[in-house]
């Protein structure tokens, strides 16, 4: 059993720093588009066997110290009752947005086994067969809200902030609502064997301090502060979050995910005693070898006095990386950090 990742969250020493990647379990790995091209991705998410396959191929092919579990952050706004769609080149799709107290009653807080049994099953299923900890998650709730509010992906967010800042109260609940289905859905991981829980919140880099402060922050508060004692590692990644990041260390996560944007010596030095993952920009993945390994090896010297520090990119890997180049980076990762 590799336990490398665990320690280096808990903030003991390591024989090496550990790596996975954000979104290693997916396209750019030609054995996931072997899968893919015979069920949809949503079939995909609810088959148990077919997510054990494609959450180890990383750990397989790669050599990455932790797995994480192959799900989506939506499949729990779809068992919320949000029907969901994905479009090929298009991303998720919600038909009936959240924009009404009307709407926002529909919704229910899901029994994470009822509900989401599938997910549950396939996190039992990996820890029979992974030889790395396996890491669960859930999408924070600002992230999650922005997709049930604009009903899919969006640059602008005029939906969500125009519900922030003329509905408060409206947002709020949806926020509450979506925080109690969270808690419950990670705690029910972590009861299946989820050795480490991250949080999601990928867009919460679009709020200002002060309204990440009012509208998103208290409820990852929450959701930490009630899985304390499942006695796993928290870890909050915030995308583009080095303007939060003060906030972000005060969360109550043991973890902070740091995007590129930010130096991660910098980061350190703001976090305190907490762990860091991350953060080189997942295009550097392109750099030719040299340059890459160089790259590498600076920021293991910048992170060197990180009360922890796992190595991994400042966000997903991108579909179009060469499965070669994500090869050179674990190798390097493993061989500079050697100690
Ligand atoms: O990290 C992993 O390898 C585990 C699996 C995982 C997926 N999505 C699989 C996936 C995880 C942790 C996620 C998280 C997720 N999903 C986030 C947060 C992380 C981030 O990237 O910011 C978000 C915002 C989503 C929502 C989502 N799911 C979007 C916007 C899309 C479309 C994205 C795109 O690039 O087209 C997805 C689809 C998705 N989730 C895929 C995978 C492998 C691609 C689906 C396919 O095979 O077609």
């Amino acid at each position: 059993m590799n336990d490398t990742f665990l320690k280096a969250c808990r903030g003991e020493k390591t024989d090496y720093t550990p790596i996975w990647m954000m979104r290693q379990a997916g396209r750019y790995l030609p054995d996931y588009q072997k899968i893919r091209g015979k069920v949809s991705f949503l079939e995909l998410c609810k088959t148990p066997e077919l997510c054990v396959e494609v959450t180890m191929q990383p750990v397989d092919i790669l050599n990455m110290d932790a797995a994480i579990l192959f799900s989506d952050i939506l499949i729990l706004m779809e068992a919320m009752g949000a029907p969901l769609q994905f479009h090929e080149g298009k991303g998720p799709i919600f038909p009936e947005t959240i924009r009404d107290q009307a709407a926002l009653d529909k919704l229910i807080i899901p029994d994470a086994e009822e509900a989401t049994g599938f997910v549950m099953e396939t996190i039992r299923l990996l820890r029979g067969v992974l030889k790395v900890p396996l890491i669960g998650f859930a999408g924070a709730p600002f992230t999650c809200a922005t997709y049930l509010i604009e009903g899919g992906s969006s640059k602008v967010f005029w939906e969500t902030k125009k519900m922030m800042f003329t509905r408060p109260l409206l947002f709020h609940n949806l926020m509450g609502k979506i925080t109690k289905s969270t808690i419950l859905y990670l705690q029910a991981q972590a009861r299946a064997g989820a050795q480490a829980l991250q949080l999601f919140d990928s867009w919460a880099g679009v709020l200002a301090p002060r309204d990440f402060k009012t509208f998103a922050l208290p409820y990852v508060e929450k959701i930490f502060a009630d899985l304390k004692d499942t006695g796993v590692p928290l870890i909050y990644f915030a995308n583009n979050g080095a303007t939060l990041l003060d906030y972000s260390a005060k969360s109550g996560a043991d973890v902070i995910g740091l995007d590129w944007r930010i130096n991660i010596g910098d980061a350190i030095k703001r976090v305190g005693k907490k762990a860091v993952q991350g953060n080189i920009d997942p295009f550097a993945l392109l750099l030719p070898k040299d340059e890459l390994r160089a790259r590498i090896g600076q920021l293991l010297a910048d992170a060197a006095r990180a009360y922890g520090h796992i190595f991994n990119l400042g966000h997903g890997i991108h579909q179009l990386t060469p499965v070669n180049q994500a090869k050179i980076a674990v190798d390097a990762v493993h061989e500079l950090s050697s100690r």
